[in-house]
């Protein structure tokens, strides 16, 4: 089938390039002319394991191309998917205007008909205003062309997110006709040779779920977050409250880490517009208000912990991290916790030499240029001349340092553990302090400890 894919970011480039990979006839459009031109040669602008071969298999084989020129991509196209981004406007809401003018530019070129994904994550009746753009543009050139309007929303993650769209765990199709449902089955059923997943609702239901899943998922994180929490002040260790209720399958124990706070494009963006969305209908989202809350509190829980240990000073000292991405296996650093960290830090007039497996050329463009900050190749370099070592994101490379040299680097002997991906047990052997997250231990010497006893 042919299809046509407008945004090339990450959920654009993965849905674009896996319907290639399935056989579809795939051109993906974008205004940003640099990024097309490299995306033609060859150079894929994110990184996402698996991603980068793929690209280049599919443009090598003709199924995948890239262009600036809407009218030609829409041309003949079967279906067109809107994959632009919503990012939040002044007041949390999720700002439709990239979205609004793709529609606007569908419908000024609209020859033949055609389904129109809605793919990016979008408040609930924004299939009603996209049809509504659509039709404006088709009635102000007296066109009378069929198209039909679904939802689809996307539950990729990243790093993760060629292999989650290559094998969905569901298939969400919000849609008014069935013509539309039977077509959107076509181009998807090489997804879903081995059982059906298609659940097929209405489009608002469907807009819903996408921030459903992620509200539900941002809140496990800040339920866990807020144990930890509990935890480190009543001398309790979450890690082994963590197994302790992962255990009943009604819990589980997906999405049960506490750490240095949820980050990413999606999660404290979804939470906010949706809580904005209910309130806007009237209703005030308390549960989701306090997901946020708790989860911006989170991200300065590892300055906190690093200013305790030096009784509230730490100007003058330098601090190794080890992570800058808001999770391992990519270079996103939007909203990660990392970012809270070394504002922090610095703001309290520490140091800091940084590592990071992918993020280092984002750490460049973000803060290249600071005197306080030191962009280092490999963990061992951050380590030279620091005082202390802390772990923000729990990449492989870092789960299984040498402790005992470890110790003989740091000046001050003490690390804090943003992920809980270390033993305490055997970081205080090779003589190092340890913090982590809803440890008991990291209070041990304070007042709270004295309430466990
Ligand atoms: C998320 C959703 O998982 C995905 O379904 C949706 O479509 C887009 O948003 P992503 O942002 O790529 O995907 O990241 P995810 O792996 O979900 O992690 C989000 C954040 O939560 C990370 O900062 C991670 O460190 C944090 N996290 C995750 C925790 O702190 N604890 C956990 O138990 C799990």
């Amino acid at each position: 089938m042919r299809a046509t894919v407008f945004g090339t970011g990450y959920v654009g480039l993965v849905t674009g390039t896996c319907l290639a990979e399935v056989g579809h006839q795939v051109t993906c459009v974008d205004v940003d002319e640099a990024k097309v031109a490299g995306l033609r040669n060859g150079i894929v602008p994110i990184f996402e394991p698996g991603l980068a071969p793929m690209v280049l298999a599919n443009h090598g084989a003709g199924r995948l191309d890239f262009t600036t020129d809407a009218a030609a991509a829409i041309k003949g196209a079967e279906v067109i998917f809107i994959a632009v981004g919503t990012p939040p406007d002044e007041d949390g809401s999720a700002d439709l205007q990239y979205v609004l003018a793709v529609a606007a530019t569908v419908g000024r070129h609209l020859s033949d008909p055609v389904v129109v994904v809605n793919k990016s994550t979008v408040p609930v009746g924004t299939a009603d205003k996209v049809r509504a753009a659509i039709s404006a543009e088709l009635a102000a050139r007296g066109a009378d062309v069929r198209f039909e309007v679904v939802s689809n929303p996307e539950f990729l993650k990243e790093g993760a997110a060629v292999n989650d769209c290559m094998r969905p765990d569901r298939i969400v199709l919000g849609a008014r006709s069935a013509t539309a449902v039977e077509t959107m089955k076509r181009l998807y059923a090489p997804f879903t040779r081995s059982h059906e997943r298609f659940v097929v609702m209405d489009e608002r239901s469907a807009e819903l779920t996408k921030y459903a899943a992620n509200a539900m998922l941002a809140t496990k994180i800040s339920f866990m977050n807020e144990m930890a929490n509990i935890a480190e002040r009543v001398g309790a260790d979450i890690e082994q409250v963590r197994q302790g209720i992962g255990s009943d399958p009604r819990i589980g124990y997906h999405f049960i880490y506490p750490g240095a706070g949820y980050g990413g494009s999606c999660f404290p963006k979804d939470v906010q517009a949706l809580e904005r969305t209910a309130r806007r209908h009237g209703y005030q989202a308390g549960l989701l208000q306090a997901v946020e809350a708790v989860n911006d509190r989170q991200k300065h829980k590892l300055a906190e912990l690093a200013l305790r240990h030096f009784g509230g000073d730490i100007a003058g000292k330098t601090f190794a991290v080890w992570g800058l991405a808001f999770k391992p296996n990519t270079d996103d650093m939007r909203e990660a916790a990392s970012r809270s960290l070394l504002a922090d830090l610095w703001q309290a007039g520490a140091k800091v030499r940084a590592y990071d497996p992918e993020a280092m050329a984002e750490t460049r463009r973000l803060f290249g240029g600071r005197a306080d900050l030191v962009l280092c190749e490999d963990p061992s370099d951050t380590l030279e001349g620091a005082d202390a070592l802390v772990l923000v994101t729990e990449w492989k490379a870092f789960w299984s340092p040498d402790f005992p040299a470890l110790a003989r680097t740091l000046r001050e002997r003490v690390v804090f553990d943003g992920r809980n991906v270390w033993d305490p047990v055997q970081v205080e052997a090779a003589g190092l302090a340890y913090y982590g997250i809803g440890r008991g231990r990291s209070l041990q010497a304070g007042p709270g400890a004295q309430d466990a006893h």
